[in-house]
């Protein structure tokens, strides 16, 4: 079990946020008495069945058992961890948490290798700031990075053997070697990355695994252009995306990712104010980017290279977003062959205005398909309509579908039907809840249970009245949720839901939350209903025992023993009886 302690932190980032806000930002609410009401976004709903009040700073939705607070609404309706969910409400408030907060706990092995990196992060960037890096200085300016965007990427400077000579003596040959950051000949050490700019590469979650080095210097033009880490423990190139790390946060406030090929595209970016933005390192993407891609929950916007291979991999990578069922976009422009370059040579408006007017995927794609064929011939104009009609057929949408028929048989005169029936008809999709909601059946006393629970969440006397009438329930799961409950106030002097919860979450115990949760009922009750709870949890517990006891009755061999267990019953029997008449 968590400390409890360790959450003071937490509980107060939450309180600090008004829940009402946050789930705004994601969900139209209505206010309505003390409460503001939405439509749940964790079940298929139609009508306001979530309710979220200030005052407890919680939601619940009555439908279909969802609750929580701040921080859990954040992780479940953004699908992120608990710190990246906490982060986001640290920031919103001003509060600053330290590493020990914001980063996943790994294992300490890989933990070793990640400050490793982060060592040699600070190694470059030093290299970059001393007297020997005003070559590279000169060069970054002269590409248009300023302090900033410099200090933003982590960019460093690689100069000849400042990691060996730096690193060797506190790390063995062998562990430097496979970070990649070394090379060794026999038994001299020399560093993998000489004379280059350093870009350092994080995976999502903030750890440096890997580097990218390009040359600056003009006496290096033929080494070529760009030199990566190779493949390493930490450092696998096709499951990464260049600035990840700090896009993700960005990417789920717009819900839209901008996907460049060069990291020098997506520096340009930041520098215009574009930062929900990754880079691919290149054309090919591969099945584990585009999962990862797929996760964001978000649209797509290819910004590739204006070159041939940028756009026949923004067909690659069109076709792929779009049959996983993605929003996709294509950013088009002229006179230059990357967003660098173009951001550079004709000015951020030139960008901004590219963003602005990009083409749908579909768009793109019947366009791209005219690329060297003569549509004034008419072989060539079939195999292009037909080829059109593919890409058409991959698509979901039938007015859509419509209507770009109708375009190419005005503007070819190829009539409406012929094309119509090359469309092949599409099972009607209807979305519906495949997954019946799973009710539990639960029992009269199960029942009592559930609701003794949910009571005790919403009114400190009950967990009093539980303490000092019961104390224990009859489920053993749910005797040790109502456990936690009482523990939970004991240690704090009081019992705040909202903080509860989050205890919950970080213990995994959410799944029992969420069946109280379901049907629980009116926050209130009367002394009757808590007596005739307890009375209800008494007896059952007691008529268990009375059949556990017979059970042992039934098979000991001891004569004596089966007396005693016989008295025993008889005395349980009569206090049964006597709850039966209350
Ligand atoms: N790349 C690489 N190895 C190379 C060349 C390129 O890993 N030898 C990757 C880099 O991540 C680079 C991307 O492919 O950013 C695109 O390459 P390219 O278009 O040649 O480079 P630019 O992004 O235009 O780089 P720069 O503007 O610095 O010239
Ligand atoms: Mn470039």
């Amino acid at each position: 079990m968590a400390n409890f302690k360790d959450n003071e932190l937490v509980n107060k980032i939450v309180a600090s946020n008004n829940i009402v806000d946050i789930i705004s930002d994601y969900i139209n609410l209505e206010h309505k008495g003390k409460n503001f009401f939405g439509v749940c976004p964790f079940h298929d709903d139609h009508s306001p069945s979530m309710s979220v009040s200030p005052e407890k700073n919680i939601f619940k939705c009555f439908s279909c058992g969802a609750s929580g607070n701040s921080i859990t609404f954040l992780m479940d309706y953004l699908r992120i961890d608990f710190k990246e969910a906490l982060k986001i409400l640290a920031d919103r408030v001003g509060i600053s948490l330290d590493n020990s907060f914001t980063k996943k706990k790994v294992n300490s092995e890989l933990e070793e290798l990640y400050k490793i990196n982060e060592l040699a992060v600070s190694i470059f960037k030093n290299n970059l700031a001393s007297s020997s890096g005003k070559e590279a200085r000169d060069y970054l300016k002269k590409r248009g990075l300023n302090e900033e965007t410099i200090k933003y990427f982590n960019i460093g400077l690689a100069i000849n053997n400042s990691i060996s000579s730096a690193l060797s003596s506190k790390y063995s040959k062998e562990v430097l070697e496979n970070l990649d950051l070394c090379k060794s000949y026999g038994d001299k050490i020399y560093d993998t990355f000489i004379n280059r700019i350093i870009f350092p590469i994080c995976d999502k979650d903030k750890n440096v695994i890997g580097f990218t080095g390009r040359i600056y210097r003009e006496e290096d033009k033929n080494e070529s252009k760009y030199l990566n880490t190779k493949e390493t423990n930490i450092f696998k190139k096709g499951n990464i995306l260049y600035n990840l790390n700090n896009a993700k946060e960005y990417i789920r406030k717009e819900k839209e990712i901008i996907i460049c090929e060069g990291q020098m595209d997506t520096i340009r970016l930041h520098t215009i104010g574009f930062d929900n933005v990754v880079s691919l390192s290149g054309t090919s993407i591969t099945k584990e980017q585009i999962d990862l891609i797929n996760s964001l929950k978000c649209d797509i916007i290819l910004n590739l290279d204006q070159d041939d291979a940028g756009k026949s991999a923004t067909i690659t990578l069109g076709d792929a977003f779009t049959a996983l069922g993605k929003n996709v976009n294509v950013i088009v422009f002229k006179d230059a062959k990357d967003t660098d370059e173009l951001v550079l040579k004709k000015g951020e408006e030139s960008f901004k205005n590219a963003y602005k007017n990009r083409v749908s995927f579909i768009n793109f794609k019947l366009d791209y398909l005219k690329n060297n064929k003569n549509l004034n011939d008419s072989v060539e104009l079939s195999k292009y309509i037909n080829a059109a009609i593919d890409s058409l057929n991959k698509i979901n949408d039938e007015v859509l579908i419509e209507l770009k028929l109708k375009e190419i048989s005005d503007r070819y005169g190829v009539s409406i039907s012929t094309l119509k029936s090359k469309i092949i008809k599409k099972e009607k999709k209807v979305v519906v809840n495949t997954k019946p909601k799973e009710t539990k059946r639960y029992t009269g006393y199960q029942k009592a249970e559930l609701r003794m629970i949910y009571l005790m969440l919403n009114n400190e006397d009950v967990i009093i009245s539980y303490e000092n009438n019961l104390g224990f329930l009859v489920t053993q799961e749910f005797t040790d949720f109502a456990n936690e409950i009482l523990e939970f106030k004991m240690k704090n002097g009081e019992f705040n839901l909202s903080d509860f919860i989050t205890y919950v979450y970080q213990n995994g115990l959410n799944n029992l939350l969420k069946e109280v949760m379901e049907d629980g009922g009116p926050e209130d009750y009367t002394e009757e209903e808590l007596d005739y709870l307890i009375n209800i949890i008494k007896r059952t517990t007691v008529e268990n025992e009375i059949k556990r006891l017979r059970k042992i009755q039934k098979e000991s061999l001891d004569e004596e023993e089966k007396k005693n267990i016989a008295k025993k019953i008889e005395n349980m029997r009569k206090e049964v009886l006597t709850w039966y008449k209350k």
